[in-house]
């Protein structure tokens, strides 16, 4: 089986799907690779991400990880879900193929995206090495 359990059923019933029209923080990533697109919302309290949506037009994949993922920064505070990794992602679905390990970068860097804008709109100063680097398509979405 070329996919784990774990993936088909996030990407058949992916959780968190949808927007949040008050949303605090909003990322929009584009894959290079595939030209895929993912955006993700969240509501910050207290630090705290209380509430993570996403959309996509993505593959399987990036649904499937990017609905585990954010089942891992909910209810987390921003620091914890600034340190999720592409790579915790890909173990949490025990695995991907190896030409679908691009997929899972998608859910890392529209969370850490949404992150920023959440920082940039309130001005909340961080640590820019924690974020993409200038060249990265991310940053010029939300400037
Ligand atoms: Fe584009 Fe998977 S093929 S994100």
């Amino acid at each position: 089986m070329l996919y784990s359990e774990k993936v088909m059923d996030h990407f058949r019933n992916p959780r968190n799907v949808g927007q949040l029209t008050d949303a605090d923080g909003i990322g929009e990533v584009g894959n290079a690779k595939c030209g895929d697109i993912m955006r993700m919302y969240i509501k910050v309290k207290d630090n705290i991400i209380t509430d993570v949506k996403f959309m996509t037009f993505g593959c399987g994949s990036a649904i499937a990880t990017s609905s585990i993922a954010t089942e891992m920064i909910k209810g987390q505070p921003i620091d914890k879900a600034l340190q999720l990794s592409n790579k915790a992602v890909v173990e949490a679905l025990d695995g991907l193929p190896a030409h679908k390990l691009h997929c899972s970068v998608l859910a890392e860097e529209a969370i850490k995206a949404a992150i920023k804008n959440y920082y940039d709109k309130n001005n909340i100063a961080y640590d820019k090495e924690k974020f993409c680097q200038l060249d990265c398509p991310c940053t010029a979405h939300h400037k």
